[in-house]
């Protein structure tokens, strides 16, 4: 079994409720466009990392109460909204192996229903009367929109560095990890050190995550759901391509300008860019960064009580990267 496996097993009982509790907060009774998007994403699955950590973080700070199934909801919901509105901004036309919502619907529907979900995921975290998560999560959806719009002034730019590729993806995709982490060990009431760790490793273990993610869209692997070459269609800088433009010889360069800066693409273009991946041993090198913020986030985890779930989440941080082998 693999590491999400085990643990969605062991969290089986838990992970059922939070799925009927999206289900039934995912529909609108006044506008039939809403379950129809919803139904498409949500029944198509998605691995359900995020809402996993939440109820993993609870219970292992001996959480006994009942909200964490709605924070784990929450977590899924901002989740579904901002692969609603990333779809729409990508232009991308596969996700969770089906065709996205914007490709069968429009963009319109996605950028709504998006909305919905956002807002729906408010009402669902104000229930559990928790300030404090509420102040957690609202501060993940800004982080998560900041770091889409530094994306979007990053992309086609050949100046951008790692430093500002890590803040991108601190933002986009770390944040809410962090957040889904920290949320379980805050109502469960534990110590403060306890907290600090689980959201010290939900941020290493989303930069991990990420880090694969973008080293799958160029390398594929295991089945993404999603199209390889995406992010260079795109003319995004994500950390392979921000290593090989790095390592460019005159000739390299100019090909880089006319692909990424001009996005003057032909076909062979993501053949040739592939190839400089590999030349440059860049792909190799994205791949042990990966690693390394999957260690840093096993790590984190040492403040917390020993317990199997304390195991699951270290395994979880090797799958995140494992996921391309
Ligand atoms: C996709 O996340 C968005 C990124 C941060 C790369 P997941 O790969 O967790 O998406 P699902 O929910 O399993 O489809
Ligand atoms: C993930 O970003 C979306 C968010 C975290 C908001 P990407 O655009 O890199 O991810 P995919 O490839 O579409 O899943
Ligand atoms: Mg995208
Ligand atoms: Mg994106």
């Amino acid at each position: 079994m693999r590491p999400h496996e085990a643990l969605a097993a062991f969290l089986e009982g838990e992970l059922a409720e939070v799925n009927r509790l999206i289900r039934v907060r995912m529909s609108s009774e006044h506008a039939p466009r809403i379950p129809e998007v919803t139904a498409h994403l949500v029944e198509a699955g998605g691995k359900r990392l995020r809402p996993m950590l939440t109820l993993a973080a609870a219970r292992l700070c001996g959480y006994g109460g009942g909200y964490h199934i709605h924070l784990a909801a929450t977590v899924e919901f901002i989740h579904t909204a901002t692969l609603l509105h990333d779809d729409v901004v990508d232009e991308s036309t596969q996700r969770r192996g089906r065709p996205t919502a914007n490709l069968l619907w429009d963009n319109k529907s996605s950028v709504l229903v998006g909305d919905y979900l956002f807002a729906r995921s408010f009402q669902l975290m104000t229930e559990t009367g928790n300030m404090r998560v509420l102040g957690i999560l609202s501060d993940a959806s800004a982080t998560i929109a900041e770091g889409e719009v530094l994306q979007l002034t990053a992309a086609q730019d050949l100046a951008t560095g790692e430093e500002t590729y890590l803040k991108v993806v601190r933002g986009k995709t770390a944040a809410l990890f962090a957040a889904a982490c920290e949320v379980g060990g805050v109502i469960a009431g534990a110590e403060e050190a306890q907290v600090r760790a689980l959201r010290d490793y939900g941020d290493a273990l989303g930069i991990a995550f990420q880090i694969a993610d973008d080293l799958l869209d160029y390398r594929g692997g295991a089945a993404t759901g999603k199209n390889i070459g995406d992010d260079f269609r795109e003319r995004k800088l994500t950390l392979p391509l921000i290593k090989a433009v790095a390592r460019a010889d005159g000739e390299e360069r100019a090909f880089w300008e006319r692909v990424i800066e001009k996005g003057c693409q032909q076909e062979g273009d993501l053949d040739h860019a592939l190839a400089l991946l590999t030349r440059h041993g860049a792909l190799e090198a994205t791949r042990r960064d990966a690693l390394d913020w999957a260690a840093r986030a096993r790590a984190a985890l040492a403040p917390l009580p020993e317990h199997p779930l304390r195991d699951m989440l270290g395994d979880i941080a090797d799958y995140v990267v494992a996921r391309f082998a």
